[in-house]
């Protein structure tokens, strides 16, 4: 049976750590409040000359190494964001570009936080058809610069951080791969947590008035996020589960959004496994989007946390509200 695999995994994050110390002097926050509530001791961020696709190339060029593959081998390109270098075209063409691939397709999707799960969803689909050999999915984000780090923005500017991770798909008949993947959406929570300018609401789309009503910022309603995020994550995870037949005891790691630490404890509780058993890096980058679950799932791997033959399982919770879960044996 013709499967999804992946064969090469990488990301990359800015330089420039900025720890809670480093907030605490531009807003009223302290360390203790940001470990506390999240679990985030440091995130980095981009400087003035970065933006999403640089790290998109980062992390795609390690992905493309570790696959033992050149720009050239991809036949299409998936970047999921929410924080593109432009309002239009999306990341995906400059990618293409700047790592001198053919002339291959190359879209963005957004799904935020949920983007990395939905775009392997996509991709997954393109795979078992035979509509392409080799994918390059990557997820990338630069929020530092929607944020503003001020007192009145505190429970925004304290979450999130910037990074890429990339992962390359191809097939597999030994049976490995992806073996299902699970989407959902709620749309209803919209303005739970969203950034509403510019966009075609207005007329026009950008303007001054729009930044002095404050609507270029995201906002969020924290609670009402976390009380979705804890139900959502376990459902679905056990949606996957289900489908094919495992229990927790069959999974070497799940590997969450890294959303907040007290989400991921929370959804462990709910699933009856340990901490051992749910990755968490969210300590050193802070809520990254999109890339989170490449980010994690690089850097789990680089520790050794599961290898060939394990099966993982990958959950994403976030704006929309959008979730999902891939269930993927390794
Ligand atoms: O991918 C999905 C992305 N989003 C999430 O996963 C976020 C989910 N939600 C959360 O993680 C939590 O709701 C937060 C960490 C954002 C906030 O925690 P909370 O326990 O829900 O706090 P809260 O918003 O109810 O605020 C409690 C207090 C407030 O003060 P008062 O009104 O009790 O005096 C806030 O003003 O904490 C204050 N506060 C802060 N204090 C210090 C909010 N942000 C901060 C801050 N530093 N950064």
């Amino acid at each position: 049976m013709k499967r999804t695999k992946i064969t090469g995994v990488g990301h990359a994050v800015p330089e420039r750590v900025v720890t809670n110390a480093d907030l605490e002097k531009l807003m009223d926050t302290s360390d203790e409040w940001i470990t506390d509530r999240s679990g985030i001791k440091e995130r980095h961020h981009v400087d003035e000359s970065t933006s999403a696709s640089d790290l998109a190339i980062d992390a795609s060029a390690i992905a493309l190494d570790s696959a033992g593959l050149n720009p050239d081998d991809v036949d299409l390109i998936i970047f999921c964001t929410i924080s593109s270098d432009y309002f239009f075209p999306g990341g995906a063409v400059q990618v293409q570009e700047k790592m001198g691939m053919k002339n291959i397709g190359a879209f963005d999707l957004r799904a935020a936080c949920s983007g990395f799960v939905y775009g392997l969803s996509v991709a997954d689909q393109f795979i078992r058809t035979g509509a392409h050999e080799t994918i390059l999915l990557i997820g990338a984000e630069v929020q530092s610069v929607a944020l503003e780090f001020d007192t009145e923005h505190r429970h925004m500017a304290v979450l999130f951080g910037d990074g890429a991770g990339a992962v390359i798909l191809q097939s597999s008949e030994n049976g490995d791969g992806v073996l299902s993947t699970h989407l959902h959406s709620d749309g209803k929570h919209l303005q739970d947590l969203w950034l509403p300018a510019p966009g075609s609401k207005y007329k026009p789309f950008m303007s001054k008035r729009l930044i002095d009503d404050g609507l270029h910022t995201p906002f969020m309603n924290g609670r009402e996020v976390f009380k979705n995020a804890v139900t959502r994550f376990p459902e679905v995870i056990n949606e996957a589960l289900k489908h094919n037949n495992l229990s927790m005891d069959d999974v070497a790691l799940v590997i969450p959004h890294q959303a907040n630490l007290r989400i991921s404890q929370a959804v462990a509780k709910r699933l009856g496994v340990g901490m051992d058993k749910i990755y968490s890096n969210i300590h050193k980058y802070g809520n990254t989007t999109a890339a989170s679950i490449p980010i994690a799932m690089s850097e789990a791997l680089e520790e050794g946390r599961f290898g060939p033959g394990d099966n993982i399982i990958l959950a994403a919770f976030g704006a929309g509200f959008t979730w999902g879960s891939a269930a993927i044996r390794w």
